[in-house]
């Protein structure tokens, strides 16, 4: 397979990197290709050919993105356009990541990739309107939504909790967003599954299983057999200048359409625990 990745330097991409090895893979980071240049966009899929891009580049500092809303819309929005037409002129297929962040949080039952977008944020609006461009520029794209991404590379949820755990005896997290985390290596798996099942439309890709911000820390804690206490705490108690929908569950039926299974999030965070060095006791 000739696959090209843009974001190879992301906590995604670096895991992408290591699952495509054995294909003829273009690994662009945003030094090789910055998602506003297109005339280089265009450039780079001309020559590489690609039979898959995988787009896992983006602006993805959540908060950033409410002060920073031309750059959220001229990479995450923008770049995703240029990718698609320069995918279209040379005969590529498309994966594009997106997120849950572009529902409103209001249901209380998993979102289907059918649900109606709803974004309460700038970045989760800059993907809902890249997701709506990208599916008239390429009826076959294939637009992979994700949530609460983990993994070894880059700053992350547990990488924080450990670090926080390491030095104080209570942490506070917040109990009122419930979603689904996901290990970067299973979804680069995943994605290079929907790359030879050929893949098209709107799916959900996240690890199985649900919880709380809270119930992830607490898990994470304890896996790591610290002795910090991990206290609930509301999200208006820890204001951030973006809105998170109180419930984002990703329902994985789309998935489970192609016959791909992902893992239980506790046992993703199992091996991402086996390869984390452990962190120092406090005091020690
Ligand atoms: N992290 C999550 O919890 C989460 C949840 C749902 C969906 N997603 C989506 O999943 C994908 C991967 O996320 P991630 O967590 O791996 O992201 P990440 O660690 O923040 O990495 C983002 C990548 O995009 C590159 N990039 C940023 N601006 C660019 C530009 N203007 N031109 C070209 N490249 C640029 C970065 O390069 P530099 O390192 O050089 O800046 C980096 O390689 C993204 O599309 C994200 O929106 C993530």
């Amino acid at each position: 397979m000739r696959v090209t990745v843009f974001g190879t330097s992301g906590l995604l991409g670096q895991e992408l990197v290591k699952e495509l090895s054995g294909e003829q893979l273009t690994a662009l980071s945003s030094k090789d290709a910055d998602l506003r240049d297109q005339a280089r966009i265009r450039d780079v899929i001309r020559g590489a050919r690609p039979e898959w891009i995988i787009l896992a580049a983006a602006y993805t500092d959540v908060d950033g993105c409410e002060s920073n809303r031309d750059l959220a819309f001229a990479v995450n929005c923008q770049g995703a356009i240029q990718v698609a037409q320069a995918a279209r002129e040379a005969g590529s297929r498309l994966i594009f990541l997106s997120t849950d962040y572009l529902f409103d949080g209001t249901k209380r039952s998993p979102y289907e990739a059918s649900d109606t977008r709803n974004p309460i944020s700038v970045y989760g609006e800059s993907k809902a309107r890249a997701e709506e461009r990208l599916l008239e520029i390429l009826p076959d794209v294939c637009i992979v939504r994700t949530s609460w991404l983990f993994g070894h590379g880059g700053p992350c949820f547990p990488a924080t909790i450990l670090k926080l755990a390491a030095d104080r005896p209570e942490i506070a997290v917040v109990n009122d967003q419930r979603g689904c985390p996901t290990f970067t290596p299973d979804l680069a798996s995943t994605l290079a599954q929907l790359c030879r099942k050929s893949a098209r439309g709107i799916v959900h890709a996240t690890n199985s299983g649900d919880c709380t911000r809270y119930e992830f820390a607490i898990e994470i804690v304890r896996a790591s057999r610290m002795p910090t206490t991990v206290r609930p705490v509301t999200t208006a108690e820890f204001p951030r200048p973006a809105r998170r929908p109180t419930y984002s569950v990703l329902s994985a039926d789309s998935l489970h359409a192609y016959n791909i299974h992902m893992p239980e999030w506790q046992d993703a965070l199992r091996r991402y625990r086996g390869k984390t060095p452990v962190a120092p006791a406090p005091g020690v």
